[in-house]
């Protein structure tokens, strides 16, 4: 069967409206924190096996690297979680017209840097 489909390949001249990115956002994050479980587990073993291991993933934790990715990994949990609901409230119904899910995705959006944010000073 011939595929008829038309295909765009060029992903920097697609204009996603803005659930769109939200979207594509709460799949990323998904996946981070899917790839982060055995980092986790990892650094969690270590931290157990003894005062050295302890020092060693406390160290990597606290490096400017292991800031970032908790940091990166703290805004995929609130977006994914924000964005997970909106999705539950969408297939229940609510919100589905197209101004209503423009406002809800932007809320999404903002929301989730805005609580990454307070997270990362609170928890400072
Ligand atoms: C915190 C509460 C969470 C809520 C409310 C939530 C909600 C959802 C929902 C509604 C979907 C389906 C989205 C769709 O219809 O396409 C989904 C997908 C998914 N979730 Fe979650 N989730 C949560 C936590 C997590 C966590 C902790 C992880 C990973 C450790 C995770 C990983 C994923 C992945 C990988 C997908 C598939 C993404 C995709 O293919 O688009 N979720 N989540």
């Amino acid at each position: 069967m011939v595929n008829s489909r038309p295909v765009f390949l060029e992903l920097w001249r697609i204009r996603l409206p803005i659930p769109g990115v939200v979207s594509i956002l709460h799949r990323v994050s998904g996946v981070l924190m899917v790839l982060a479980i055995p980092v986790f587990a990892a650094l969690f073993a270590q931290a157990l096996s003894g005062s050295a291991g302890f020092a060693s993933a406390a160290a990597l934790a606290s490096s400017a690297f292991g800031q970032l990715a908790l940091l990166v990994l703290g805004w995929s949990l609130l977006h994914h979680l924000l964005a997970g609901l909106r999705y539950l409230a969408l297939d229940l119904g609510w919100g589905l017209d197209r101004p209503m899910a423009r406002k809800t995705a932007w809320t999404t959006l903002y929301s989730a840097l805005a609580l990454t944010l307070i997270g990362a000073v609170v928890l400072r």
